[in-house]
């Protein structure tokens, strides 16, 4: 089932989510949703606080270098209750955008790697190495977990540049 997403400016996005503490069908089936809703508006993460649950559950499609040099999205990957640990030193700034933020992309710096330790869908403890842009999805989703958005992450001068396309998603959307 595709999920209704909320926009910047709806206060939720700006709370903290909690940890889940069980995998109950309803946890697995808005894995699911969501996965589904991401796909529907062609993103490529989505966290369960954008479609106004306040879970630490987040959803990505991967982006995969093929043997050609190209890249495409990989399958779909669920983290349930997610940490991030070891960034390292070494940073990339690439440009982002987010679905509860449409039409609005910006340049932010993150660590070029992380380790990300989580639940799988079947409750398994994962502790897994991330590089490159995958690694970024991860700590972009993860940020909302903690009501953060990349937008809080680009240069005040940016941030003044899109200060009014923010102000009409406000409007628009909530
Ligand atoms: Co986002």
């Amino acid at each position: 089932m595709i999920l209704d997403l909320i926009y910047y400016g709806n206060p939720l996005l700006r709370e903290r989510s909690f940890d889940i503490k069980e995998i109950t069908d309803e946890v697995r089936q808005l894995s699911l949703d969501m996965i589904e809703t991401m796909d529907a508006h062609n993103g490529i993460g989505l966290a369960a606080i954008q479609v106004g649950k306040k879970l630490r559950l987040i959803v990505i499609r991967p982006e995969i270098e093929t043997t050609d040099g190209e890249f495409t999205l990989g399958e779909p990957l669920i983290f349930i209750n997610p940490k991030i640990t070891k960034p390292s030193i070494e940073t990339d700034i690439l440009s982002e955008g987010c679905l509860s933020i449409p039409k609005v992309h910006a340049e932010v710096q993150r660590p070029k790697s992380i380790w990300v330790e989580y639940l799988n869908f079947d409750g398994k403890v994962v502790i897994e190495e991330v590089q490159a842009f995958k690694a970024r999805e991860i700590m972009h989703e993860n940020d909302h977990l903690n009501g953060v958005l990349f937008i809080d992450r680009i240069l005040a001068h940016k941030r003044k540049e899109i200060a009014p396309f923010l102000k009409e998603i406000k409007e628009k959307y909530n």
